[in-house]
């Protein structure tokens, strides 16, 4: 397992490169199933979930090349309906290729995707709306079987709550049902909306996308996309905070509506004091001699990201006051809260909330990474933290983000970036020391490691 050393106390300076969104790239990359033809998906970043759909597809037979940041998929030939088992468990968001499947073929069998750290993440809403759409859906030991022999029709579907890849889902499906659909108390996010510009690209006839109601008017049959994926908010949104932890000052650079979709965040940056100045897509924090105080309550689009919690906790964790955050979207997602409080923050969590009295410092210590934005904020906390931290399970943290470490040494923050051992060699055994001993490894630090899922989100 990799994990990272970070020096603290820096200051990061100059210009950063906002990457392609991940959550934008995995439902355009389930659209390429509901044609026979080549789309071209230009802007995707190179992480391991991206990679880990990919290998999804190509084993249900999408043929698929990687070029830099350009991602071509042929679902010409498709051998098989189902998601491969062992994928779909470290790849939950595997679950959109449902959609498409029996829109297209009239069959799909995907495993349940189950859990993962910050939550129960059921699937209800997917299912629910597609048996409205005429699916017949059964659940088999651990899997979902989708069929719909006579294709599917249109109908109304109103989500419980809004879903973003239950909304996602229900819009891959709906592109090929026979008639209208109506889609309500749809998710908001800049991600659906993207994956509507991809559809409407390959002919779809959508309507009302980043609106809570959407109307899709089926199709019979869809051409492939050329599409370039929307920047990422959530990556965007993180190197914001490393800039108001530790900015002289950073200019983060984004691509299409980077800031349009940072609003939430950049409202309560501004709220604790931190300069956020925006020129075009450009937009430059600096750390405010004094950090204040405020509250946050995570929300659906447009209000506050769940995505965004943890790492805005650790701005907090050293604000001047005392701070309530409260996660009302997943019921697992204050695991960071340990961690911070391992490096000498001072929260506490109460139900869904964390009360977060700011300290003047942070101290550098070990912590492990427990899902994939917790890896983030322990990565910021690092970066302010007085002292050494080394931050473990950073498999967390490439699942979701772009070679960040070179990014962040490229504006001056001290972080590398190491491979854990199990705990299995000994350094007494006279065969281990000489290995170990051996400068022309890599640093090797033998550590047991914590036993969190790594499940992808
Ligand atoms: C997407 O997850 C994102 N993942 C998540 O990003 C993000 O945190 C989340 O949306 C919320 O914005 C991808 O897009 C791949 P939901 P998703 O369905 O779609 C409940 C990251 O860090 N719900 O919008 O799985 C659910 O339990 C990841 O990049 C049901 O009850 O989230 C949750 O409480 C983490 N039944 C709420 O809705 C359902 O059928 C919102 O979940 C579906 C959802």
């Amino acid at each position: 397992m990799d994990a990272f050393k970070i020096q603290g106390g820096v200051r990061l300076r100059g210009e950063v490169q906002v990457s392609g969104s991940k959550n934008a790239s995995l439902p355009i990359m389930a659209a390429a199933l509901l044609s026979s033809g080549n789309s071209v998906l230009q802007g995707v970043p190179d992480l391991a979930d991206v990679r880990a759909f990919t290998q999804v597809l190509e084993r249900m037979g999408v043929r698929t090349k990687r070029a830099g940041d350009v991602l071509e998929l042929d679902a010409s030939s498709i051998a098989q309906y189902e998601a491969p088992h062992e994928l779909v468990r470290t790849m939950r968001a595997s679950i959109l290729v449902l959609g498409p499947l029996v829109a297209r073929f009239g069959s799909a069998k995907v495993l349940l995707p189950g859990g993962c750290a910050i939550g129960a993440r059921p699937i209800d809403q997917h299912l629910k709306g597609l048996n409205r759409l005429g699916a017949k859906i059964e659940l088999e030991h651990d899997y979902v079987l989708a069929s719909a022999p006579g294709g599917l029709r249109g109908t109304d579907v109103v989500f419980d709550m809004p879903t973003v890849t239950g909304t996602e889902n229900l819009l891959l499906a709906a592109t090929l049902a026979r008639g209208t659909t109506v889609l309500r108390n749809c998710a908001r996010e800049p991600e659906v909306i993207d994956l509507v510009a991809a559809l409407c690209a390959m002919g779809a006839d959508i309507e009302g996308a980043g609106t809570h109601e959407i109307t899709v008017r089926g199709c019979t049959e869809l051409r492939p996309y050329i599409h370039r994926v929307i920047a990422d908010r959530i990556e965007c949104g993180t190197f914001l905070i490393a800039g108001a932890l530790a900015g002289d000052p950073l200019t983060v650079v984004g691509g299409v509506g980077v800031v349009e979709h940072q609003m939430a965040l950049i409202g309560k940056l501004r709220a604790v004091g931190v300069e956020v100045d925006i020129d075009g897509d450009r937009i430059t924090v600096a750390r405010p001699s004094t950090i204040g105080a405020v509250d946050v309550q995570t929300a659906p689009y447009p209000g506050f990201p769940t995505d965004m919690q943890a790492q805005f906790m650790v701005l907090l964790a050293l604000g001047k006051g005392t701070s309530l955050v409260t996660e009302t979207i997943f019921e697992n997602r204050l695991m960071h809260v340990a961690e911070l409080n391992h490096l000498g923050a001072n929260i506490r969590v109460e139900g869904d909330s964390a009360i977060v009295n700011g300290i003047p410092q942070l101290s550098g210590s070990t912590v492990t990474a427990t899902d994939l934005r917790a890896s983030a904020c322990l990565v910021l906390a690092g970066l302010v933290a007085d002292g050494e931290t080394v931050v473990r399970r950073i498999d967390h943290l490439d699942r979701g983000y772009e070679h960040l470490e070179v990014k962040l040494r490229a504006m001056g923050a001290r972080i590398t970036r190491f491979t854990e051992i199990q705990a299995r060699t000994s350094v007494r055994h006279p065969r281990n020391r000489q290995r170990l001993g051996n400068p022309a490894l890599k640093p090797q630090v033998s550590l047991k490691v914590g036993p969190y899922s790594t499940q992808a989100m």
